[in-house]
Formats: C-alpha cells, structure tokens, sequence
C-alpha cells in the first residue's frame, strides 16, 4: 500500500520560546568558533580547539549540559591570514556542521554562519530547513554579507560594493522566505537572483522562520539588521564605550519598529587571581601570538571594507583580529561577570564567548561564573533554558 497523498504535517516550534530568544535568561549565552583550529585566536597557545569532529562534539555536548543557549560558528574557507600553513586553513562548513551538531546534542540553539553571496538561497532554504528539523526547532542562521577578500578570489568572486552586499543579502532572505511560505513551486525574478518553480519543502519547524542574527555594524548593516534579523551581532570598542554604541544601533531599530537584540563577542580568560589571568591572556598573546597571520588578516578584512572592525582602536587593531574581533574579559570570576553585568548595563543582550581551553572554560563557567551571574540576575538558574 502507498501513502503518497497522505500529508505529513510537522509540529511548528514557536522561536520565541527558543533558547537565544525566550526569557529564560536576562543575558544570553554562546560558544564561538569551534568550527576553526585554534578557534577564533590566531595564537598557538596550548589547548585551543583542534577541529576534528571528537573535539567539536565533547565541546558541543559540554555547552548543552552547562546550559549555554547557543552554537556559533566561523564562517570562512580559508584562513584569514596567510597562506603558507596548510593547518591554518582547517575550518569545518557550517550548515553540514550544524547538521551534526544538532544530532548530538538536545537543546541548545545550533547556528550555521551563512555567506550570502557564496551560497544560492535555493540551497541556503533547504539546508536550513533540514538542519531545523534535525534539531526539533533549534536552528539558527547568522548570516554574513561578506568582509574578507582572499575568501572571495577562493570562489573566483569579486565582493559587491559595501552597501550593495545588504541589498543582495535581503533578496536573498526575501527569497528564502517566500520559498519557506510557499505551498507549491513558486518563481522568483530579483535583481541578484533567480528562481523559476522553486521549492523548499519541508518548511523549517520554527515558527514562523528560524531565529535569525546578522553580523554587520555598518550604517547598513545595522539596516539590514534591524529589517530582517532577531538579533545583530556587533563588535564593541571597549566596555566604556559600549553604551553610545548600542545607543546608535537602538536608533536603527526604532526607525524600523522592530526590536533587535544586540550580541557582541568576547574572550574570556578567568583565572582565581588578576595577575594570573592577566599573564595568561599575555602568554595566549603576546608570546603565542601570531602576529604575522592576525597583520595579514587585518589588511585582508580593510581590504574587503569591513566597517565594523573601524571601531575599535588603531593601535589594538591587530591585538583584536588575533581575538576574532572579541572584547577580552581578563580576570577573576568576580571580574568576568562584572564586565558581563557592565555589558548587560549597557544594553548589550547576550555574548559569544571564546576561551583558549574550551572545555576548560565551559567546566569553569559552569562550576563559578553561572552561580555568580544568577546573583547578578544575569541568570535566571543554573540550568538552560527548558525545552
Ligand atoms: C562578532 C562578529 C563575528 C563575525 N564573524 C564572521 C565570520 O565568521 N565570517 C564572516 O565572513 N564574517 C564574519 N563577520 C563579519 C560580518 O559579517 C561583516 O562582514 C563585517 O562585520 C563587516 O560588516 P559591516 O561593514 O557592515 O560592518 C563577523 C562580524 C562580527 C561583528
């Protein structure tokens, strides 16, 4: 006997209720850059991630047992720096890594970091909506319009002008979406792209599209931002500046009536005194530091125009490349979570945090930073949010 006409309906998964949205926790939680050898530091120091999908795995399950509410990866395919070191450009793709990722752990919010202009929508939406559903409605997509050029000579592609990257971006999405809404084969005629008879069935879980972040603190990125995403991912200067900085990015949301939180990255060094993390974060960069990759790294993302690293300082330019861009949180458990609390003060909701010891970091943040952060009314428990 054959079932073909009976309709599989699917149980729609409300994304406000997901962990990075709901309101389980005043500030939200991530893991960055695990998808990268050494992750998101340009340094050799001891302990950084290896990227084989054991080391990936332990540190994903690690994140979902302490309650951490969200994944993130790099997204890039190549390393950002130079090109001589054959083990430098190990980085795992996102959306086949977050389809894993999903299949080992249990409620954690998995996102894949999505190149718009490397990826055709068509495939974007089907591979999203798969990985939706693979994690019963914990999908998440941070979409990237693009800042590092040698990434863009690898596909043989020339960026688009700066601006003109959001206005493709939201095509893109525009597309991926009416594609999700859609009940049949659908065409689609835009200035970027093309569909005729498109499809993507099944449609993700969540309701009514996955939880979407953009990463771009540009005027237009900000835009975009605002427009499209739940949450914009932004560099910070500095925790003293941070609150004008999110004071300006408030305003782009205002004008585009919708509420957008804001997620900034950082590095987190914790030892149970000052002077002992103080001289890791100095072993982790100033002596393993590799100075060279983060300059060359630092030119090819001026090169590619990428506004939101003008924020930061000139002179510590190249110290926040080595950190991927994060704000480094150096000190006692004490003074990590003051810097979070200062960060929450300011209006920033939540922090993708990278270690150099990811388990190290994340057994650490479980045993003394949560118990401090649920006093500071960071948290709301020890656990994550419920699924
Ligand atoms: C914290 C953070 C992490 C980012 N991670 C990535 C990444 O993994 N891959 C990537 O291609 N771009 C990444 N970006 C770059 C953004 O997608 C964007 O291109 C860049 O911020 C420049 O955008 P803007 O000129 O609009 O500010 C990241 C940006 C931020 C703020």
């Amino acid at each position: 006997m054959t079932d073909l006409g009976t309709v599989v309906s699917d149980a729609p998964v409300d994304k406000r209720q997901s962990p990075m949205l709901s309101d389980a926790h005043a500030f939200k939680l991530a893991v960055f850059g695990v998808n990268q050898r050494r992750g998101t530091l340009i340094s050799s120091a001891d302990g950084t991630p290896k990227a084989t999908w054991e080391d990936t795995k332990a540190i994903a399950q690690a994140a979902d047992r302490a309650g951490i509410d969200g994944l993130i990866p790099l997204g890039r395919w190549k390393n950002m720096g130079r090109d001589d070191k054959q083990e430098l450009h190990r980085v795992f793709e996102t959306l086949t890594w977050a389809a894993g990722v999903a299949a080992v752990t249990e409620r954690v919010q998995v996102f894949s970091t999505v190149h718009t202009p490397l990826v055709h929508p068509v495939h974007a939406a089907k591979a999203m909506a798969t990985i939706d559903h693979i994690s019963g409605g914990r999908f998440g997509l941070n979409l990237v319009a693009g800042w590092n050029e040698k990434e863009f000579d690898v596909f043989g592609l020339q960026q688009r002008e700066h601006d003109v990257r959001y206005e493709a971006a939201e095509e893109w999405l525009t597309l991926i979406r009416e594609l999700w809404a859609s009940d049949e084969p659908m065409d689609f005629a835009g200035q970027f792209y093309e569909s005729r008879g498109g499809v993507s069935e099944p449609a993700p879980l969540q309701s009514p599209e996955p939880v979407i972040m953009s990463a771009g603190s540009s005027p237009a990125g900000r835009r975009f931002a605002a427009r499209n995403a739940d949450i914009n991912f932004v560099i910070v200067p500095s925790i003293e500046a941070t609150p004008g900085f999110v004071a300006e990015a408030r305003q782009a949301a205002d004008e585009a009536g919708r509420d957008v939180a804001l997620f900034s990255a950082v590095v987190v060094v914790c030892r149970d005194t000052e002077e002992e993390a103080q001289a890791a974060f100095h072993d982790a960069t100033q002596v393993k530091g590799d100075w060279r990759d983060a300059g060359e790294a630092t030119a090819s993302l001026l090169g590619g125009g990428a506004d939101s690293i003008s924020v930061i300082d000139r002179q510590e330019l190249e110290l926040r490349i080595m950190l991927h861009s994060g704000l480094p949180l150096v000190g006692t458990p004490e003074q990590v979570v003051e810097g979070m609390v200062r960060l929450h003060e300011a209006g920033i909701g939540g922090v993708a945090i990278s270690w150099v010891d990811y388990l190290q970091g994340i057994e650490q943040f479980d045993q003394q930073l949560t118990p401090l952060m649920v006093r500071a009314g960071l948290r709301s428990s020890t656990e994550g949010a419920p699924r």
